[in-house]
């Protein structure tokens, strides 16, 4: 970190290591990343964090089952697994985080001793229904009938500990005072009601300390205990960026360049965590709250969410080898709604990435690139302008922004490829193979090449957070490269500058941007 103003600071939950990631990882992680990566083409200084959580008995008892030690198994999970699936998907995360580091471990040891000099802690008596899945300790309203934990349909354990206790409930009124003020703070509206709904049913202290097993933090002043996994975890977004350091040293400065952080993604499931209890050990700490938690829906399968623990996980790379990465990163984001429950489907995914990204998109960027090798000998002609494509870019680029900055990922990409649908129908309308047909015509036919390929310029800087590598392949079969440098410098303010795309380059046949799916079966 290096620049004084402060950063816009984005967390993905930090995921458990008990297995490899699936989709609904991936779809987080992904969201996260276009989030940042529009961000830094507005010129902003960005911080993106993501991690893993490898503490407590999930991860303990699938290592233990595995035959291995539970840091041997994070370790190996973390490399083989975790880190190369966001390389794969093109993931720009600024750090990556483990709870059993000791840069975290030290900082949640001293946050905890420091809620305890306040007043914050004390020592009790746990008894109820604990999900091992969740890593939550239960109401009995919260479950089945059968007593089964709701989100893995597993039966729960029993506990009954001495433990010690943060003083949840004490936070309550400030938390309704908090969501009133903020409406903002926790999205969408349907996940803020939830929380509120919550809040207003009443709250118990929460045991932050488990006794019965020892993969964890351990407690500073009662080392047999260690710190109960959520409350280890959740410290994961302060800790990264040097929560609790001294003023003028390195974690003082990252911190007062980062916190409060501006977006913690996360998904339904982990909404109460994020929304109640983060905030409430924030406020005990009397650190500024986060701006905004805001919780998407379950990639569903079978009508259910899609989970590690019941095996029921589709590899991204299942995916991604049929179809891309890019054609992933943006399929998730365009199909469903950024807030709402969808489920995957290869038809649907199929039939979209035919039709907006080969037909809509792909096609319409090969047929300008053969046009002007054609027509123009492979150089881009003579700046040319088109109030009706001009007055759309504009009106593209501020609602794809507007959209985006507000995590409606869906309206922001249907802006782009609407953009993109209409610069298809320019084409059709002009007919340029037409004018070409006689020579009288050719201002007209170069008129209409440049403005088509100036469009193609804004698609491809527009679309650059959600399709980095395929924006860039075309950006550079553009020639842009040489003349306006680097695709991810290009702002996302001045993308409607028409006249941006220099005249005189040499574009160069590249790539398919996205082959026949049919001609990519191996
Ligand atoms: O909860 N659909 O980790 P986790 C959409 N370690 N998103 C999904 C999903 C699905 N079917 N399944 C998982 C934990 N996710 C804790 C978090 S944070 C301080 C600690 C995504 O491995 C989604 O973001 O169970 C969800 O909230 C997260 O993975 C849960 O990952
Ligand atoms: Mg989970």
């Amino acid at each position: 970190m290096s620049a004084e103003s402060k950063s816009f600071y984005l967390t993905t939950p930090i995921y458990y290591v008990n297995d490899a990631p699936h989709i609904g990882h991936a779809y987080t992680t992904v969201a996260g990343d276009v989030l940042t990566r529009w961000h830094r083409q507005r010129g902003e200084s960005v911080w993106y964090l993501t991690g893993t959580d490898e503490h407590g008995q999930k991860v303990l008892n699938t290592a233990t089952a595995n035959g291995s030690s539970p840091q041997e198994w994070c370790d190996r999970l973390v490399e083989t697994a975790w880190k190369p699936t966001w390389a794969s998907l093109n993931i720009a995360y600024d750090d990556f985080i483990r709870t059993t580091e000791p840069r975290h471990m030290e900082r949640v040891q001293r946050f905890l001793s420091g809620l305890k000099d306040q007043g914050h802690i004390y020592s009790g008596k746990y008894e109820g229904p604990y999900c091992i899945g969740c890593e939550e300790f239960k109401l009995p309203g919260d479950l089945l009938p059968e007593g089964l934990c709701p989100i893995h349909s597993t039966p729960c354990e029993i506990l009954s500990e001495e433990n010690w206790f943060f003083r949840l409930s004490a936070f309550v009124p400030q938390l309704l005072q908090h969501y009133k003020d903020h409406p903002e703070a926790c999205q969408p509206a349907s996940a803020r009601n939830e929380v509120v709904a919550f809040l207003e049913g009443g709250v118990q202290d929460l045991s932050i300390s488990r006794s019965s097993f020892d993969w964890g933090i351990p407690v500073p002043w009662d080392t047999n205990q260690v710190i109960y996994v959520w409350f280890d975890a959740l410290l994961n977004y302060a800790t990264a960026v040097g929560l609790g350091d001294a003023l003028g040293s390195v974690g003082g400065k990252d911190f007062a360049q980062t916190w409060p952080a501006d977006v913690h993604l996360v998904g339904k499931d982990i909404l109460r965590f994020h929304a109640v209890i983060w905030p409430a050990m924030l406020m005990a700490a009397e650190l500024p709250l986060p701006k905004k938690v805001f919780a998407h829906g379950w990639l569903l399968v079978g009508g259910e969410k899609m989970s590690k623990s019941k095996l029921t996980g589709i590899a991204p790379a299942d995916i991604t080898d049929h179809f891309g990465v890019d054609a992933f990163r943006y399929y998730f984001l365009r199909a469903i709604p950024f807030g709402s429950d969808g489920s995957f489907s290869w038809e649907d995914m199929g039939a979209r990435y035919t039709s907006e990204l080969a037909n809509d998109f792909g096609n319409l960027a090969s047929r300008l690139i053969a046009m002007i090798e054609k027509y123009c000998e492979g150089v881009i002609p003579a700046v040319a302008g088109n109030a009706t494509l001009e007055a759309a870019l504009a009106a593209t680029l501020s609602a794809a922004d507007s959209a985006i900055l507000n995590l409606d990922f869906q309206s922001g990409i249907n802006a782009i490829m609407d953009f993109c649908k209409r610069v298809n129908g320019f084409v059709t309308e002009k007919e340029p193979w037409v004018l070409a047909k006689d020579p009288n015509n050719k201002a007209e036919l170069d008129a209409v090449l440049y403005n088509t390929a100036e469009a193609i310029r804004a698609l491809a800087v527009l679309l650059h957070p959600v399709m980095p590598a395929t924006t860039e392949t075309l950006w550079n079969s553009l020639g842009a490269d040489r003349t306006l440098g680097s695709i991810a410098d290009q702002r996302i303010g001045n993308v409607a500058k028409w006249g941006t795309l220099p005249s005189g380059s040499k574009v160069t046949k590249g790539a398919v941007l996205f082959p026949r799916l049919e001609e990519k079966v191996d």
